[in-house]
């Protein structure tokens, strides 16, 4: 079994000290850090781009976990690639050419992930799993931090799980949204190896984040 790693969501840190929450996340034993990056148009809901995550890149070594929620997103590759990040992760629907999307991400070395929306399925990247280290299953509606998990989602975990063990294939597998410290164990029991969190990690236990980082991890 892989071992398990913990991505916290910068979307529930104080936008206003980024630079600090992200060092604050590493010390606190943070793997990676999930950056969210959102246009209004892919996603109700607009955030942050490359300028942002180069001025943050340079404040911590931690692996920057970049989720772009954006369409078109072929374009863009390049620019959060040279922004620093390190894993690139989107969605089939963003792209009109998913195989030519991912010879991108991976010729600029990068990790590729794809992510899944609660109603897209796996036949969707059946035959891409050879050619990517992640998969995001998304367990609410991207856009916004804070919503509830969506457990029929974990069926789709159970499902890559096995054609990862017959095909001897070897991605992440990360669930991002709504878990807490009462669905993580779940998470990680269908076979995730990669948890996205932001609310629970900022805001339970009076924003303890060293303490939540390890409940989660050790559910
Ligand atoms: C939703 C984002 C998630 C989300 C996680 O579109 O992709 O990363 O912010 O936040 P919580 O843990 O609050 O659901
Ligand atoms: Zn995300």
């Amino acid at each position: 079994m892989k071992k398990i790693q913990i991505s916290p969501s910068i979307l529930s840190a104080d936008f206003s000290q980024l630079g600090n929450e992200i060092r604050r996340l590493e010390d606190a034993g943070a793997d990676m850090i999930h950056v969210d990056v959102m246009d209004g148009h892919f996603v109700p809901n607009l955030t942050i781009g490359p300028p942002v995550i180069s001025a943050l890149k340079k404040q911590s070594s931690i692996i920057f976990d970049v989720h772009l929620m954006i369409s078109p997103v072929h374009k863009y590759i390049q620019a959060y690639s040279d922004a620093g990040a390190d894993i690139i992760t989107i969605h089939p629907e963003a792209t009109k050419d998913l195989d030519l999307s991912i010879s991108e991400i991976k010729r600029l070395n990068k990790k590729v992930g794809i992510s899944l929306n609660p109603e897209t399925k796996v036949d969707v990247i059946i035959n891409h799993l050879n050619k990517i280290d992640l998969v995001l299953i998304m367990s609410v509606n991207p856009g916004f931090g804070g919503q509830k998990f969506m457990p029929e989602v974990l069926d789709k975990i159970k499902r890559l799980k096995e054609v990862q063990e017959k095909q001897r294939l070897d991605f992440d597998i990360e669930i991002d949204g709504g878990i807490n410290f009462d669905n993580s164990k779940k998470a990680i029991e269908a076979g995730a190896n990669i948890l996205v969190s932001g609310t629970t990690i900022f805001k339970s236990n009076d924003g303890d984040i060293k303490k939540n980082i390890e409940l989660l991890r050790s559910r």
